[in-house]
């Protein structure tokens, strides 16, 4: 089945008459019929609120269907999603490795969190690849991934890291909300867990909160065990709204990447700016691994103003009128935000001047371009 006809039919039924969409269904108690049923349920029935209801299993259903899951954990954030798979995997006296480039929030879980449990926590080069084998140890229980990273772009060479991580016994997770699972399928290329914040393009409207981890064979299993040690729990509303978000998922995507491209290519262009960080783009550093793991790119990147101070960025953004200011992204709204506040590296990528992210929404791409080009002229 092609792409587009698994996104319209993906953890829905087909036949019978009922509706198209799950339902939502409330629910904390779901009565048992008889007392032996209690703890007996037919296979598929559900139990407790907790464990899903109709609208949150339809989505796991379809997330497992586009990614070939064997398991899809739903988690109350996509920050959640992502701290789950590492409570999956470590444990005391083990060692764990972490992309430099990772969202900052999970950063922090990892170095302020996971190492009071007994884990030693050690970042690497997003850049490092096959060289991961040096960075490897005996007690490496997890490599955790972020591809690309969510303000550098950094794209990582995954089936590189894990073919390295296997020999040692290490598990491999990758934060791949850039390509929503939707793109690229890290399963596929090797990772253990690819985990997504569904609160970007698969929510796509900015309405709502949520994550998803997908797993098979094994790991599967330990993700689901961690999922309900956790006790996590989203929201049947919540489901639906995301589960109507996947249903367009791709036309937005298209739209949203075909004016980030054409964007990108007249910022190149521009004589204020030193670089246009795209990971579909050839001039990106990591182009040929994205041409090799990618289908298609996504709306989100990054630029660079050589010699700005956060004064000049903050004037610059201040200045726009279409663009948004806020994080995120993935919503039908563009949005730019300047990252150097929030980046923390211990390994540098060689930068010049100010880091702005720009997320492209479904709005005209010439009113889009007259936005930047009239800010850029204000900012100076
Ligand atoms: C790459 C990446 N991962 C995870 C998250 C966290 O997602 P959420 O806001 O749904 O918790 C974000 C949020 O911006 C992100 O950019």
């Amino acid at each position: 089945m092609k792409r587009d006809t698994q996104l319209s039919r993906a953890g829905r039924a087909h036949h019978g008459t009922r509706s198209v969409n799950a339902s939502v269904n409330r629910a904390s108690t779901i009565l048992a019929g008889t007392a032996h049923e209690l703890y007996n349920r037919p296979d598929g029935t559900p139990l407790y609120g907790r464990f899903g209801t109709d609208s949150q299993n339809a989505l796991r259903h379809a997330l497992c269907e586009m990614q070939k899951a064997d398991y899809c954990a739903l988690a109350p954030s996509g920050l959640s999603a992502m701290t789950l798979t590492a409570i999956a995997e470590v444990k005391a006296g083990g060692h764990l490795l972490a992309s430099d480039s990772l969202y900052g929030p999970t950063r922090m879980f990892l170095s302020d969190t996971v190492t009071r449990w007994g884990i030693d926590v050690e970042y690497y080069d997003p850049r490092i690849g096959a060289g991961i084998r040096d960075r490897l140890k005996q007690n490496t229980q997890l490599v955790f991934c972020e591809s690309p990273g969510s303000l550098t772009f950094e794209v990582q060479d995954i089936p590189a890291i894990t073919k390295a991580a296997a020999k040692v016994g290490a598990r491999v997770m990758v934060d791949d909300t850039w390509s929503a699972g939707l793109n690229a399928n890290m399963l596929d290329l090797g990772a253990d867990y690819a985990a997504q914040s569904l609160t970007k393009y698969m929510g796509g409207h900015s309405d709502v909160i949520m994550g998803a981890v997908v797993a098979r064979g094994d790991a599967a299993r330990r993700l689901k065990d961690a999922e309900w040690r956790m006790g996590f729990n989203v929201s049947p509303d919540d489901a639906f709204l995301v589960l109507r978000g996947l249903r367009t998922l791709a036309l937005r995507f298209e739209k949203s990447a075909a004016t980030s491209l054409e964007i990108a290519q007249r910022l190149a262009e521009h004589s204020a700016v030193s670089a246009v960080i795209h990971p579909a783009r050839p001039d990106h550093p990591d182009y040929a691994i994205y041409q090799r793991d990618f289908t298609a790119p996504a709306g989100v990147f990054a630029i660079e103003f050589p010699g700005w101070d956060i004064a000049q960025s903050e004037r610059f953004l201040d200045a726009l009128k279409i663009f948004g200011l806020g994080f995120s992204w993935g919503g039908y709204e563009s949005l730019a935000v300047h990252c150097d506040p929030q980046l923390r590296r211990q390994f540098r990528s060689r930068r010049d001047g100010a880091l702005i992210r720009l997320a492209i929404g479904l709005e005209d791409v010439e009113d889009l371009w007259a936005d930047l080009e009239q800010a850029i002229k204000a900012s100076a």
